[in-house]
């Protein structure tokens, strides 16, 4: 589904991908895990158009996305549910998921936001407070819920666990599980190594700007450098 080859981007003068390559096949969940710094919110930021790479090649679906301004990447069937939730604070939380489907042509918002209501009980409860209001977790649950109505093919998430109760983490993996269960696919970026490894079906460890393990995501939780690193052990 999405192919990132050779990947090269940086920031004025500063290098911070060298080659990154990976792949997302249809229905995976794939995470890219690594030390703060490492190049993650860069990838993301040339996959939906916020950076131009600087060589390399990212394909989605056949279609290159280098060229293509972020609005019709988003055409194209990816969202992202940035790093720090950034919601719309001023805005009720009804308004902010009607935000989320305003690139798109159908008109079945209604459908989609029962859907999210159900999903997300206490986003229904709260329909009219001001996002800025919502606690950390309820903002985490209403990025997600925002990204979803724009009813991705590929939802990508940037540590939607950062800064999070140990519960509330929890939940969200419950969360981005499900979102998978209904046939999204999903590429996450998480600090939570044990969290985005549980999640994967298949994981990439980034250093320093360079991709330098993969395997299935039971592979890279067992794996001694990942588990010294990353889980603690
Ligand atoms: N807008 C920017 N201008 C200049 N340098 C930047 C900019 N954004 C990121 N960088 C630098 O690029 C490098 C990679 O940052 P990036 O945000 O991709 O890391 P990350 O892997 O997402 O880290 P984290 O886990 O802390 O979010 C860092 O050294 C960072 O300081
Ligand atoms: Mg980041």
């Amino acid at each position: 589904m999405l192919r990132v080859k050779n990947l090269y981007a940086g920031y004025g003068k500063t290098d911070v991908l060298h080659g990154v390559s990976f792949e997302v096949k249809v229905g995976q969940c794939v995470s890219l895990i690594g030390a703060n710094g490492a190049g993650k919110s860069t990838t993301l930021k040339c996959i939906t158009g916020l950076l131009p790479s600087r060589s390399g090649s990212i394909e989605f679906e056949g279609v290159s996305l280098e060229r293509l301004p972020g609005h019709q990447i988003v055409r194209q069937g990816i969202t992202m549910c940035p790093e720090g939730r950034q919601v719309f604070g001023g805005m009720s939380v009804l308004e902010n998921l009607k935000m989320g489907a305003h690139t798109r042509r159908d008109a079945n918002e209604a459908d989609d936001l029962s859907e999210m209501f159900e999903m997300f009980p206490v986003l229904r409860q709260r329909a009219s407070q001001m996002a800025g209001t919502l606690s950390g977790g309820e903002q985490e649950m209403l990025a997600i819920a925002r990204a979803l109505m724009s009813r991705p093919k590929l939802c990508i998430f940037d540590e939607p666990s950062l800064g999070l109760a140990p519960k509330i983490v929890q939940e969200v993996g419950e969360t981005l599980a499900r979102i998978k269960a209904r046939g999204t696919t999903i590429l996450l970026v998480e600090q939570n190594a044990k969290m985005a490894l549980g999640l994967a079906d298949h994981a990439y460890l980034y250093e320093a700007g360079e991709i330098v393990l993969e395997g299935s995501g039971t592979e890279l939780l067992s794996h001694p450098e990942v588990s010294k690193a990353y889980l603690g052990h």
